[in-house]
């Protein structure tokens, strides 16, 4: 996984590979920030973690070739991007292609980016929500996989909002991984099939 952050994402996966539910192992959390709470997540779990961190190198094309060798050596089936603050390149993209998966807090299309909570807010929205994604080398741009939805209640602040949309993430990110681990979800070069029948829509898991 790659993780910049909190690491809630990550602990909820952790959680599911624990209870049975996900059936994949957990090879590496590699984080562009060494203080990244996530680390200790991982490091308590007994996932080896690694450090890449920009500064450490003399441009941006150094460590990003740097992060795909390090990925390269996992030899990952999947690449799960939770928090992750960089922008990966199209080079790097390419190479893992349908590979790498992000989680991103709206319902895609809508609010790509930065605050999408609060842009929801702002906008009246009734729902909200969080979506798994291929990446693709545009932010928050690529095939959707997987959605859940969130209601927006009138008394909500920013922070409630993302606090009951990342307990939506926790169920949803987890599910996601299950069906392709599963081989139920399946990527191809030209579209994702699910139960063998061509998705059109971004599944929708629902919360509770
Ligand atoms: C999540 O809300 C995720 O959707 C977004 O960044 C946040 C990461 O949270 N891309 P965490 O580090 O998994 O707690």
């Amino acid at each position: 996984m790659l993780v910049s952050g909190t690491g809630s994402n990550l602990q909820a996966i952790i959680a599911a590979i624990h209870s049975g539910q996900l059936l994949l192992d957990l090879v590496a959390v590699v984080s562009d920030r060494a203080n990244a709470p996530a680390l200790g997540h991982a490091h308590r779990n007994g996932v080896p973690t690694f450090v890449l961190e920009p500064r450490a190198f003399p441009n941006r094309t150094a460590w990003e070739s740097a992060l795909c060798e390090l990925l390269d050596d996992c030899h990952p089936d999947l690449i799960a991007l939770a928090g992750f603050m960089r922008i990966l390149g199209p080079d790097t993209v390419g190479r893992f292609a349908r590979r790498l998966l992000n989680i991103h807090p709206s319902l895609l299309p809508r609010y790509p980016g930065l605050h999408p909570h609060r842009r929801a807010l702002e906008q009246g929205d009734p729902e909200h929500g969080a979506t798994v994604h291929l990446v693709t080398p545009e932010v928050d741009a690529g095939p959707r996989l997987a959605r859940i939805r969130v209601p927006v209640r009138p008394s909500d602040t920013e922070e409630a909002l993302i606090e009951r949309t990342k307990r939506a993430e926790h169920r949803l990110y987890p599910a996601v991984l299950t069906e392709l681990a599963r081989g139920h979800l399946v990527v191809t070069p030209d579209a994702v099939f699910w139960n063998g029948v061509r998705l059109e829509s971004p599944l929708e898991f629902p919360f509770s």
